[in-house]
């Protein structure tokens, strides 16, 4: 792996970035150079990270912020995930690219927070209750997932939100299309891994484990996300409905969406303009019966299902939210901006049960 890209790993021991470790783990052409901590520095990351002991990871601790001068004055190339809160990853990235550009150093950065999602720092501020810290470097990320994004990409890229992954792969086509009314309800589901690794009252395993239910209805900041994103295939945003649920598992998002058709139409007719929207997406897979969290758990992978009636369309889509939902599609994201493979490192079967 001489020939191998540096990776650096902001968000030291936080589940997305475990995640990003473990895909990394087995990626033909990245290599993890450091992961940064703010609280555990020194610390190997295998004792936060058991799980990923014996795959080549043994040894690596975690790095103090002020660690990475060497890779980011390299002169070579570097590839960045930040796996941080947001309103903490612009600053970061911000100082980071200064430091790189300075020393010619070809920086990529994937983004997986909030922090780069909205290409309007003013609409960022509306969503998250704060001005954005780095507005200038907007202009250079791409955002949307990588099935909808065509032409030239980077040089960095902002993954959406583990909810809005599913929705917009669920609506995307239909609005694309220009079969849909501009409005839809999402009804999404998600498992308690999507809460981070802070517990809180209402995502503490007791609270959830054996129990279901809405938080944030028609207030949830993935909302607007959601908006912006099919506003690009509808040619204006759509009114979207999102009802957000707590389910009581670890992984995975299930979304439900319903759409209005402009006319009526038939199943069949759906399906076959669905796999052909997604005909060269290798990590999506159409079908009319409703996919399942366990045929997609542990994976890159969305499965999206399609019924209609009359006039209405419904739409089930399921991801892994810490998979295609935030490190695997962060990866396939850098994959996209580094020239490799889009599919390289993120070809592992699913779990199938768990
Ligand atoms: N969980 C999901 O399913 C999911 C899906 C999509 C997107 N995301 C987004 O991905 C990011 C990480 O999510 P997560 O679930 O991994 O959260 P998490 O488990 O809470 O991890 C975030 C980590 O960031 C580090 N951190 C905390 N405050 C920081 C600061 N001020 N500056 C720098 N580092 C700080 C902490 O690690 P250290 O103490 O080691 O520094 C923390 O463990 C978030 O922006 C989240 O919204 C999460």
């Amino acid at each position: 792996m001489t020939d191998a890209v540096p990776v650096v790993v902001l968000g030291g021991t936080g589940y997305v970035s475990g995640e990003l470790l473990r895909l990394l783990a087995g990626h033909p052409s990245l290599r993890v150079a450091a992961v940064v901590s703010t609280s555990h520095a020194g610390a190997p990351v295998t004792a936060s990270f058991p799980h990923l002991a014996g795959c080549g990871l043994d040894g690596l601790v975690f790095s103090e912020p002020s660690a990475l001068a060497h890779l980011v004055r390299s002169g070579g190339r570097l590839a960045v995930f930040a796996a941080t809160p947001h309103g903490a990853t612009a600053p970061l990235v911000d100082g980071l690219l200064g430091e790189a550009e300075a020393a010619g150093t070809e920086a990529h950065v994937v983004d997986l927070s909030a922090d780069f999602r909205f290409s309007d720092p003013t609409r960022f501020a509306a969503v998250y209750g704060s001005p954005h810290a780095a507005p200038h470097r907007l202009a250079a990320f791409s955002r949307g997932v990588p099935e909808h994004v065509t032409g030239p990409v980077g040089p960095h890229a902002a993954q959406p939100g583990c909810f809005v992954t599913a929705a917009v792969l669920a609506a995307y086509p239909a609005f694309a299309l220009g079969i849909v009314e501009p409005d839809v309800f999402v009804s999404g589901v998600t498992g308690s891994s999507g809460s981070g690794r802070t517990p809180a009252a209402n995502t503490h395993h007791p609270e959830r484990r054996s129990t279901l239910y809405a938080y944030a209805p028609l207030n949830h900041r993935h909302e607007a996300e959601m908006r912006s994103l099919l506003g690009v295939a509808a040619g204006g945003e759509p009114d979207v409905a999102f009802v957000p649920h707590s389910g009581p598992f670890v992984r995975g998002i299930h979304a439900t969406l319903r759409l209005s058709l402009t006319a009526p139409r038939q199943t069949d007719e759906i399906l076959a303009a669905y796999q052909v929207f997604y005909s060269g997406a290798r990590f999506v897979d159409v079908a009319a019966a409703p996919p399942k969290l366990t045929d997609v758990v542990g994976t890159n992978r969305a499965r999206i299902g399609v019924t209609a009636r009359g006039r209405v369309l419904v739409v089930t889509c399921v991801i892994d939210n810490l998979v295609k939902g935030s490190a695997g599609g962060g990866i396939q994201w850098m994959n996209r901006l580094l020239g490799l493979p889009e599919a390289a490192g993120l070809t592992q079967p699913g779990l199938g049960y768990l």
